[in-house]
């Protein structure tokens, strides 16, 4: 009979699991990490390697807060909710920190600052106004769509899983533009060298890590080990390399 309580309590346990705190964490030596590895040059895997600014600045934090890494990859729509699942202590994606997301999660303070930006083919809309009667292409569950369904007349939006096949259908033709993340949009216009080329900013976010609702001492942790990097040049060397200049928040 005493067996069988166990057994329940432990599955009780089991089901009620919360986030861990930061001392749990801590104390297991090991921090889970949440990311997509589809989104070039924040977070991407290279063959096998999980790499990228995002990675780089996660491991960097982890480093600095003496613990081990280890990395989760989730399409980006079942992040937030997986962090909700207690699958990982943390997710790192490029999460803009929008009051939708607040009622959900926790985000840290900002790891960078950006935009969404419009990218076309040479002589294509460059601009919100253009956009009318346009097809845009944008990845699902981002802020993209959701500011691109805001942008007047416009003939429709196809969305798609990856943000690399959203470029894709632009490269193939099928949208007239991509809506994305401006260094993204960058690296892939000096890609395609001149086959396309990037317009105007449809909107500005600020990009957070998030914990799940209501974890405020890893958020505390988070919190430190980011202003720690941000003062130490580790930030500024990372952000160097990866975009050729500093995208902290000013
Ligand atoms: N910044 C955009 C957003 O907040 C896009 C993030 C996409 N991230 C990714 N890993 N695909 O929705």
């Amino acid at each position: 009979m005493k067996k069988v309580a166990l057994t329940l309590a432990a599955l009780t346990l089991l089901t009620t699991a919360q986030a861990r705190t930061w001392a749990e964490i801590k104390q297991s030596g090991t921090i889970k990490i949440a990311t997509e590895g589809a989104f070039p040059p924040f977070n991407l895997l290279k063959g096998k390697e999980l790499t990228g600014f995002e990675v780089e600045l996660a491991n960097a934090l982890a480093k600095g807060l003496g613990l081990k890494v280890q990395w989760v990859t989730q399409p980006f729509d079942n992040l937030l909710i997986g962090l909700g699942q207690d699958r990982y202590d943390f997710v790192i994606a490029s999460h803009g920190i929008t009051p939708e997301r607040l009622k959900a999660v926790d985000f840290t303070n900002p790891h960078y600052c950006t935009g969404g930006a419009v990218v076309t083919k040479p002589g294509g809309p460059m601009n919100a106004a253009a956009l009318k009667g346009k097809t845009v292409a944008v990845q699902v569950g981002t802020t993209y769509l959701e500011n691109v369904r805001k942008v007047p007349g416009l003939k429709d939006v196809k969305t798609f899983p990856k943000d690399t096949d959203a470029q894709a259908a632009l490269m193939a033709g099928r949208v007239d533009a991509w809506v994305g993340d401006k260094f993204t949009g960058l690296d892939l216009v000096k890609a395609q060298k001149g086959k396309v080329v990037q317009g105007d900013l449809l909107f500005n976010e600020k990009i957070g890590m998030a914990v799940k609702k209501g974890n405020s001492s890893l958020l505390k942790e988070l919190n430190a080990a980011l202003a720690k990097a941000l003062s130490n040049g580790t930030y500024a060397k990372l952000s160097t390399q990866y975009f050729g200049t500093d995208v902290r928040c000013k």
